[in-house]
């Protein structure tokens, strides 16, 4: 079935989420950060990550806001940082977090093939708007959704029946995009039509569940799109 609606995850797909720690490493002063920002980086994103997992398993939600405090109070703690003022920058950064270079096009191309664009995102409406406001693509979005409306972290199934109820379309018609291997494999497994962006060759997931593209990046995204049938 041919694709009508392209979703994107937010965070790691169209936004760099190591950005706030690479720039605050690269800012003077911050040369004890600056030898340690790539563990940190990595320590936040993937325990911000986790606590929206075992969230959604304790049905115990909350805002992905705080989770990604949450994050980055436990990632400093483990790097031996205790600077209030330097969370508080990291934090302030996430709001305007730069999107991948090939975004803005990438979309446009979308746009003038005639496809239904939106995001699909833990993020919580205040944040993702910080960040689709910074990139400057709001006019290349039909929507911006998040699971706030239904109080569960991904990969709950209610979060991608978001993407139906807001478009009216059958799963075979999406095309659904993530970084993350596990938000492609249980996009797969939902029904959609997807393509996991793989930009630092990461090996699969080992899920039930399988993208059907793997892409360096999201330039091809638009002439994917246009080639299932
Ligand atoms: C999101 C996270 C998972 O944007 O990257 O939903």
């Amino acid at each position: 079935m041919p694709i009508t609606t392209c979703i994107f995850d937010a965070y790691g797909t169209l936004f760099d989420v190591a950005a706030a720690a690479r720039i605050v490493a690269a800012e003077p002063g911050r040369e004890d950060f600056a030898e340690k920002w790539p563990q940190i980086a990595q320590d936040w994103r993937t325990k911000q990550l986790q606590y929206t997992w075992l969230r959604a398993v304790a049905e115990a939600h909350t805002d992905f806001w705080e989770v990604t405090q949450n994050g980055l109070d436990y990632a400093l703690e483990a790097a031996g940082f205790t600077d209030a003022e330097l969370r508080k920058r990291l934090l302030a950064l996430y709001w305007e977090l730069q999107a991948f270079p090939e975004v803005p096009e990438m979309l446009t191309m979308l746009k003038n093939a005639g496809m239904q664009t939106a995001i699909l995102s833990n993020g919580s409406p205040d944040m993702l708007a910080g960040a689709v406001e910074s990139a400057g693509i709001e006019t290349l979005l039909d929507d911006v959704l998040s699971v706030q409306d239904v109080g569960v972290f991904k990969p709950h199934k209610s979060v991608y029946d978001l993407v139906g109820k807001r478009f009216s379309c059958k799963s075979e018609e999406v095309l659904f995009v993530s970084s993350n291997g596990w938000d492609a494999a249980a996009a797969s497994g939902y029904g959609f039509y997807t393509a996991w962006v793989n930009r630092s060759d990461k090996p699969m997931d080992r899920l039930p569940w399988k993208p059907q593209h793997v892409l360096q990046d999201l330039k091809d995204i638009p002439r994917l799109a246009q080639t299932v049938k």
